[in-house]
């Protein structure tokens, strides 16, 4: 029988099983599909409440035009490169970036990790082909194997167990390294991973670390030290990922004891990606439900009435801190689409953090069959990002990149020179090409010097 009244508002973890979903896998098994999500919604939350709420304040400083958000990391972790070293050297690379725009953008920046639980990938096509055999596309570790094998490419529901032990222990490690001494300002000078030595860039690095440690010394003696000021000693780096998958997401889904609303703990802040941001469909359901900070991404096909419309369905409180806006959409197209969404965003007087993913639109083919980005066409999106929000009188408040702390030749250009021809040498990713250490820091030097002039 059909109850009466229903609410057809009322949100549930589950209640985006109705709507049309895209990029999901189709697992066979459905009974082993549903073990897993028991077995995972009874595992510990990986992040908590009041941490969620701490990065929401930080997000909303920065929608104010007080802060600015740095977030990054791997296109797609994967279970084959997860070990201490590849965690402790983006965590590096990331404080590494911070300072820098700390110090030369003279802003507090919140560092945000793409990472533990950055496993799910939307792809262009549903199958792969090569030399004429066909299969289900890769669709990230926690859902199928990268290897080109029939087996290999059926989703497995037990791989989201790994995902999910995976994230719980890039969490401690990444928690470690932010409170055990890694992130003390004293240890600037190790944070440097530097693969291209004396050059410009490191003695740049250098520079700065050798003001910074003269600014605590000086600090030291006027009383200033990080015994009665922490933040001398400590970070943090919340984290995030894309909220594709939604069987883990809605299997980590908890209600807060203290306030009775609920939060994915998956992670500090999720995203939706560029092609399941329908307004109608599961992704924009579910996200609507929880309280964490959410990002939309926002390519060339946004309009602005869906625009205005998921900020209504996501942030009906027009609250500041909730909603970030991740453009992507090339340095040659960004000055066609972007200014319009802003007057849109404008007119209706939503509070929505701006921020900038110059990797996504800027993705191209080498003539060897390398997905690569080219340095300069990611700056040149940024720069015309800041220019936009220059000339319509708005914050440019954040950039979102992909980028590791390994010597990895990804990306074409930079400091380090890679060339075309260079990709094949340490091409490693598992996705898309990311900033290696020194594209990354060089990056973080070239948008300081944006931030500090918008700032001005
Ligand atoms: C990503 O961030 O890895 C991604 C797939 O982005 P988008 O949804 O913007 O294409
Ligand atoms: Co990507």
């Amino acid at each position: 029988m059909l109850e009466k009244n229903i609410n057809v508002n009322e949100w549930n973890p589950s209640s985006w099983i109705d709507k049309e979903i895209k990029q999901q896998p189709s697992y066979p098994d459905t009974n082993k599909l549903k073990e897993v999500e028991d077995i995972l919604s009874k595992f510990p939350p990986l992040v908590f409440a009041g941490e969620v709420r701490n990065l929401k304040n930080y997000l909303k400083a920065a929608t104010e035009g007080k802060a600015f958000l740095l977030q990054g990391g791997d296109c797609a972790e994967s279970f084959a490169e997860f070990n201490a070293d590849n965690i402790r050297d983006t965590f590096k690379v990331i404080l590494q970036m911070a300072v820098v725009l700390t110090f030369s953008g003279g802003c507090p920046v919140v560092k945000v990790g793409r990472m533990a639980g950055q496993f799910a990938k939307p792809r262009s096509s549903d199958f792969e082909k090569i030399n004429g055999v066909e299969l289900p596309s890769y669709r990230g570790d926690i859902i199928n194997d990268i290897s080109f094998t029939k087996e290999g490419r059926i989703p497995n529901p037990k791989r989201m167990i790994r995902a999910y032990n995976q994230s719980a222990a890039t969490h401690n490690l990444l928690r470690a390294f932010a409170r055990g001494g890694l992130a003390d300002l004293h240890q600037i000078h190790r944070w440097n991973l530097g693969f291209i030595k004396n050059n410009q860039l490191d003695n740049k690095y250098k520079i700065l670390t050798d003001k910074i440690t003269e600014s605590l010394a000086f600090m030291d003696a006027c009383g200033i030290n990080s015994v009665n000021t922490p933040n001398i000693k400590q970070t943090t780096v919340y984290t995030s990922h894309e909220a594709l998958l939604l069987n883990y997401e809605k299997a980590l889904t908890r209600k807060d004891s203290t306030s009775g609303d609920w939060y994915d703990c998956s992670a500090h802040m999720l995203w939706i990606g560029d092609r399941t941001r329908d307004v109608n469909g599961a992704h924009v359901e579910f996200l609507r439900g929880v309280k964490n900070p959410i990002g939309v991404k926002a390519g060339p096909t946004m309009s602005t009435t869906d625009l205005i419309k998921l900020t209504d369905i996501l942030n009906p409180e027009n609250e500041a801190g909730r909603m970030n806006i991740i453009v992507r959409m090339g340095s040659q197209d960004i000055g066609k689409y972007l200014p319009k969404l802003i007057k849109a965003i404008e007119r209706e007087g939503k509070k929505v953090l701006w921020s900038i993913d110059p990797m996504h639109g800027n993705t191209i083919k080498t003539s060897n069959n390398y997905k690569t980005r080219v340095f300069d066409n990611i700056l040149k999106e940024v720069e015309r990002f800041f220019e936009i929000h220059h000339s319509e009188g708005t914050y440019a408040g954040g950039v979102h990149l992909e980028m590791t702390g390994q010597n990895v030749t990804e990306c074409i250009g930079g400091a380090g020179d890679i060339t075309e021809e260079g990709l094949a040498s340490r091409y490693n990713t598992q996705c898309d090409p990311r900033l290696n250490a020194d594209q990354a820091l060089e990056m973080a030097f070239l948008i300081a010097d944006m931030l500090k002039k918008a700032r001005n």
